[in-house]
Order: structure tokens, then C-alpha cells, then sequence
């Protein structure tokens, strides 16, 4: 038996929340979004490397914050933040991170804890690499 589930949308701008956006899929979720009129609280790890890109988001009504997600004080930090701001969180993107191609035997010891997120408590919040 087959169940059919409704996704519904508020009708209403949303806050979103995307992680790694200063290139790739993060930048282009940002833009996808801005420019169907939601709120986005931008990250990247260092926003002064891509200063166009953080004036273009907030010319927009977004936010950008410093955000590197191996780093839980970066976590913490931008938590307070964004609570602090009265914003909430309609839709987190998970998106900040890389891929490792190789053979897990391959691997660092320290490559494969990035990827199964054990020891550091960052990565438990927001995830890190990923495994292809
Ligand atoms: N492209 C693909 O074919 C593909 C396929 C499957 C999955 N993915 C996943 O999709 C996500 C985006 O991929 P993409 O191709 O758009 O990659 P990308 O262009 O390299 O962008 C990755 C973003 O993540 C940020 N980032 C990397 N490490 C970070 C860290 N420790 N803390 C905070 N930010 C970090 C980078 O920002 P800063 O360096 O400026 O901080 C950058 O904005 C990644 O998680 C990737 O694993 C991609």
C-alpha cells in the first residue's frame, strides 16, 4: 500500500540557514532563494575572501556570518547569533564540506574521522566530508 504525503509550503518568506556558500551549491542555493524572496543567513569559513559575494547577499536582506564547521566555538558562536537576532531557522542546509574520492584503506586516520564525524564536536552539529 502506497502513502502519498503533501509537502506544504508556508506561504510566508522563510529563514534560511546555508552553510559554505561562498562557491558551488551553497552560492547557488543563496541566490536560488534570495531571488524568490527568503531570508538567508549565508556561512563560509572566510568571508573576507569573497567580499562581493557578502555585499551581493546582504544587498539582498540576507546575512552573512564566519562560520567553519570543524570548529564548535564557530558553531556556538553562530548559534547566539542568530538567537540573539530574534531570527528563526525555518530550513537548515547542511551544505559546507568536501568529497574524498579514494579507497577508505587510503584514507588518513584523520580523513576517516572527518567523515564518520567521531571526535570532533562540531562535525556531530553540521557534518563535514562525505564519503563518494
Ligand atoms: N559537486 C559535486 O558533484 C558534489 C557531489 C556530492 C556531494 N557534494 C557535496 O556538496 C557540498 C557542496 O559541494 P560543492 O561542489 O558546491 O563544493 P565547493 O564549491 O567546494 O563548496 C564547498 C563550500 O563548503 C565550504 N567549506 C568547506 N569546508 C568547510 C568547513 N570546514 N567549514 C565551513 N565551510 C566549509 C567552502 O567555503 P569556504 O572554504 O570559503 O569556507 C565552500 O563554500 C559539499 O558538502 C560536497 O561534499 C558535491
Amino acid at each position: 500500500m502506497s502513502t502519498t504525503r503533501t509537502f506544504i509550503m508556508p506561504n510566508r518568506p522563510l529563514t534560511w540557514l546555508i552553510t559554505g556558500c561562498s562557491s558551488g551549491f551553497g552560492l547557488t542555493l543563496t541566490r536560488f532563494a534570495q531571488s524568490h524572496g527568503h531570508h538567508v543567513i549565508a556561512t563560509s569559513r572566510n568571508p573576507s575572501k569573497t567580499p562581493d559575494l557578502v555585499v551581493e547577499v546582504k544587498s539582498k536582506g540576507g546575512d552573512w556570518l564566519t562560520l567553519d564547521v570543524d570548529s564548535p566555538q564557530d558553531c556556538t558562536d553562530a548559534i547566539s547569533h542568530i538567537e540573539s537576532s530574534g531570527k528563526y531557522v525555518d530550513v537548515l542546509v547542511n551544505n559546507a564540506g568536501y568529497s574524498i574520492f579514494a579507497a577508505v584503506e587510503q584514507l588518513t586516520e584523520e580523513e576517516v574521522n572527518q567523515g564518520s564525524g567521531a571526535g570532533d564536536e562540531g562535525e556531530a552539529i553540521w557534518g563535514d566530508s562525505k564519503y563518494e
